[in-house]
């Protein structure tokens, strides 16, 4: 049987049947011969180019092959391991948990108090600023632009280039306008501010400046504290609205270090959304743990916001996977495995920096990756010569040049730099 909502065939080709008032159904009835499509006629979608190379790659027969497309720490040996943490915890979970029956929109909401103080520092305790758990930084930042496009579908979003190549779907799915600014300049390794805050200061009142709060994806080039006072500047003086997406937080100098610029933000304006994942601090990557944060003038309106947000929660997933976030509530919760969760991040972060100072060691051409942070930098190679890595030396990066510093084994280290010098050698 047809619900009210959904088509049936007819004779004639495709019918929506309604059942509400007659105006509606005269203007229903007149669409029978429009013949809609079915799903057979959509279109190819086209292929995520990041996932077309990690396919690539897994179909490369080179023992030697390398991988540093793929966007996951990896340790010394290749693996990107769960957490010791995080197998307690999980362990503990398993253990004590008597039910799983629903949480609701806001998913677990110790999980998010625990979070506060990470991510807000100073803030913790201003009660204009709400968080809630969701579907991982994906989960927050489609929550976050479903917020903007409620509250201001004129908005258009300022997005950097280049950026994380899920931020335009993601703001396009809302219908929001994009507006692109320049941000790095990948032939001299440097963030071309100038024409950055030149770009931001010609933003329209309302237009939200989209920003990546640390480790920027897919540079590595992150604002430098005075930067961010600039840039803080400007967002202000023109009236725009900070959306900050915040996904490594731990992974570049520290986790207090790594929200300077969530925090500053937070200082200044009256009115900030906060994307952020646990997916790579805690290493939890499938389980989809994040949270989105709202900061509005005042509690009541935040609180009026946020009840948009559970709104929109509740029509796209309803509430947010559990699991992953239990277990993280319980590491925060927990004073020793919080102490040992930080260890283990150090870890990762010491790592990530490491090679980063041993590829920026062997070239003066490749010293910016010295001075970048996080998992990605992009080095200074045209797609020929990517491909041509990709076909002699089995080397897998994205055509644009990004690459995943720990994407890298110990081992594969100076092959690797010896294959990228004589790239930009040749
Ligand atoms: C800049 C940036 N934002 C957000 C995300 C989304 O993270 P998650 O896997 O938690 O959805 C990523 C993941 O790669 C990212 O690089």
């Amino acid at each position: 049987m047809c619900s009210p909502v959904s088509p049936c065939r007819s004779g004639t080709g495709w019918q929506w049947i309604t059942t509400p008032d007659s105006a509606n159904r005269a203007s229903m009835l007149s669409r029978t011969d429009t013949r809609a499509r079915g799903l057979a006629d959509l279109p190819p979608v086209e292929n995520d180019s990041l996932l077309a190379l990690i396919a690539l790659c897994d179909a490369d027969p080179r023992p030697e092959k390398i991988d540093v497309g793929v966007g996951v720490f990896r340790d010394a040996v290749g693996n990107t391991p769960i957490l010791k943490v995080m197998k307690e915890a999980e362990q503990r979970l398993v253990d004590m948990q008597v039910t799983k029956a629903y949480l609701g929109s806001a998913g677990d909401k110790r999980f998010a108090e625990l979070l506060r103080p990470i991510l807000l520092g100073n803030h913790a305790d201003d009660e204009s600023i709400l968080g809630l758990q969701t579907p991982g930084g994906c989960g927050a930042l489609r929550l976050g632009f479903e917020l903007i496009a409620t509250a201001n579908p004129q908005a258009r979003v300022l997005v950097g280039t280049p950026t994380w190549p899920n931020h335009p779907p993601i703001i396009r799915s809302v219908r929001l306008d994009m507006v692109e600014y320049p941000y790095y300049e990948r032939g001299q390794g440097a963030i071309r501010f100038e024409d950055m805050v030149a770009a931001l200061e010609a933003g329209e009142p309302g237009d939200v400046a989209l920003l990546h709060g640390c480790c920027h994806n897919p540079t590595g080039a992150d604002l430098s504290e005075d930067q961010w006072r600039e840039v803080v500047r400007v967002v202000t003086a023109r009236g725009l609205f900070p959306l900050i997406d915040i996904a490594y937080q731990g992974f570049g100098r520290g986790l207090d270090e790594d929200a300077f610029g969530v925090r500053l933000m937070l200082d200044a304006c009256e009115e900030v959304i906060v994307a952020q994942s646990c997916d790579k601090n805690f290493s939890v990557y499938r389980d989809r743990v994040g949270s989105l944060w709202i900061k509005t003038g005042s509690a009541e309106a935040s609180k009026k916001a946020m009840a948009h947000v559970h709104q929109r929660a509740r029509e796209m997933w309803s509430m947010p996977p559990d699991h992953g976030a239990a277990a993280v509530h319980i590491i925060l919760e927990d004073p020793d495995l919080h102490e040992r969760w930080l260890v283990e991040l150090a870890a990762m972060r010491d790592r990530i920096n490491s090679v980063r100072q041993r590829i920026a060691a062997a070239d003066p051409r490749l010293a910016f990756i010295g001075r970048q942070f996080g998992m990605f930098s992009m080095l200074p190679l045209t797609r020929e010569q990517v491909l041509k890595l990709r076909e002699d030396d089995a080397i897998y990066m994205a055509d644009s040049g990004r690459f995943n510093v720990v994407g890298l084994g110990d081992d594969q280290i100076d092959r690797f730099i010896a294959a990228v010098v004589g790239a930009l050698d040749a």
